[in-house]
């Protein structure tokens, strides 16, 4: 097991994140979705409070954003744009339930300032499919957005955009099968990759944590970290173990039904990235 060669430290962080109060399934655009199972409304609340609590004690700084009735994934905030070096990518769903979040969400960075954003021609989910490591933006591919997405990207943001197929329906997103540690360092669950992509990964990170079946059907690759603190499903219980390994401190929290719309931390948590 690759041990760290420096001691793990935290980074404050800022977020952006979306209260469920309008949160139900009432379609299905991934196989985790059933408008038949019901939902419980208040403890969906509940739970989430307590993730951006968590975020609030860990030092993190959480911002919100309104959430807008009949938008009901709208509390799937990862999804509402990609935020590099302050400037705004936003999103351009791929389902047309989804797609009044895109502007909503790219209206609350213009309200507040940020100048440099991009309302994409292309389909890109935001950070459901985009994942920045320090050298580059991990994209995927395959379920929703497109390679003409990745390269409005990496056009604007002037990082290597490298993309990556997903090949399992269940990890429709990139976030569901793939998460950044810290700088450079990842996790993922190879299953959810073509064979290429798979060689690619393993290419430009040969000391990933690789991530069992087990582990990742329970939405453990849908994490948050800080550098330090990993915040997952508290299911991922073998993925929290390797996490102690490489000198990380998982913590486990509980999103029973946010994961109902086939969502859970990462899912929930925009990171906002400053300019410089
Ligand atoms: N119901 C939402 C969808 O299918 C869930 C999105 C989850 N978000 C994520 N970043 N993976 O689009």
């Amino acid at each position: 097991m690759t041990r760290p060669q420096h001691p793990r430290t935290a980074r404050p962080r800022h977020y952006l994140m979306c209260r469920p109060t309008h949160f139900e399934v009432t379609y299905s655009i991934n196989p985790w979705m059933d408008p038949a199972k019901p939902v419980d409304g208040p403890l969906a609340v509940t739970q989430w409070e307590r993730l951006r609590d968590l975020y609030t004690a860990l030092g993190h700084t959480v911002e919100e954003i309104t959430p807008l009735p009949g938008l009901p994934d709208m509390v799937y905030a990862a999804n509402g744009a990609t935020v590099v070096d302050g400037r705004v990518l936003g999103a351009r769903f791929r389902n047309a339930e989804r797609s009044a979040e895109g502007p909503a969400y790219l209206e609350w960075f213009r309200a507040r300032g940020y100048r440099e954003t991009l309302d994409p021609v292309h389909v890109n989910e935001g950070e459901g499919d985009f994942l920045v490591t320090d050298t580059c933006v991990l994209a995927g591919r395959g379920f929703r957005s497109t390679p003409a997405g990745h390269r409005e990207a990496q056009e604007f943001f002037g990082r290597p955009v490298v993309g990556l197929d997903l090949v399992d329906p269940r990890y429709y997103h990139l976030d569901t099968a793939l998460s950044v540690l810290d700088g450079d360092e990842v996790m993922y669950h190879p299953a959810a990759f073509s064979p290429g992509s798979r060689s690619v990964l393993r290419r430009l990170f040969p000391d990933a944590l690789l991530v069992a079946e087990a582990d990742a059907e329970v939405f453990g690759l849908n994490a948050v970290s800080d550098g330090l603190n990993v915040v997952l499903p508290e299911a991922a219980t073998g993925l929290a173990a390797q996490l102690r390994g490489r000198g990380f401190r998982p913590i486990g929290v509980d999103l029973s039904e946010l994961l109902k719309g086939g969502g859970s931390v990462k899912c929930c948590t925009l990171e906002i990235r400053p300019g410089t």
